[in-house]
């Protein structure tokens, strides 16, 4: 997923606010857990320690990436990172990294077990 930072992302310090970046990465991870379990019912249950390590200004564009890495019986663990990206030079630097796990539910909020062939295809390494 791709974001533009604009003036209503900007914190007190001229950066883009902390957690509107933390709202960015949540909602790409989602798509991305989505996609995989194929449902629209993956919750975010975690999501680790992240630092921001660079700032962002007004214009710059971030680019999210996302990689999954385990899945169990109802959770899937994405890393995930954005980078500030430069237009001009078309350079990336990472802004800030974590991980979020995601766990699927019912209708009713439940934990419920991942689709049985998503799972099996995870575990054969087809997915992601
Ligand atoms: C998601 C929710 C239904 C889980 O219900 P639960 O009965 O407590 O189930 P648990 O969290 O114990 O287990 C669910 C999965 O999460 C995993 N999990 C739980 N805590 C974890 C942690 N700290 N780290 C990694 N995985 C974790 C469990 O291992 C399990 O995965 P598995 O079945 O693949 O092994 C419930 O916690 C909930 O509704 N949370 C709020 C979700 C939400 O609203 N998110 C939006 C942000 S506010």
């Amino acid at each position: 997923m791709t974001k533009v930072c604009m003036t209503k992302d900007i914190g007190v310090h001229g950066n883009l606010f902390g957690g509107i970046m933390l709202s960015w990465i949540d909602e790409a991870a989602v798509a991305m857990s989505n996609r995989i379990c194929k449902t629209p019912n993956m919750v975010t249950r975690k999501m680790t320690e992240i630092l921001f390590e660079r700032p962002v200004k007004v214009g710059y564009s971030i680019n999210i990436y996302g990689k999954p890495v385990t899945m169990g019986n109802t959770s899937l663990a994405l890393n995930i990172e954005a980078r500030r990206y430069n237009v001009y030079t078309e350079q990336e630097d990472v802004v800030c990294k974590t991980t979020i796990v995601f766990v699927r539910i019912d209708e009713d909020g439940n934990k419920i077990p991942i689709a049985g062939e998503v799972k099996r295809r995870f575990d054969e390494g087809k997915l992601g």
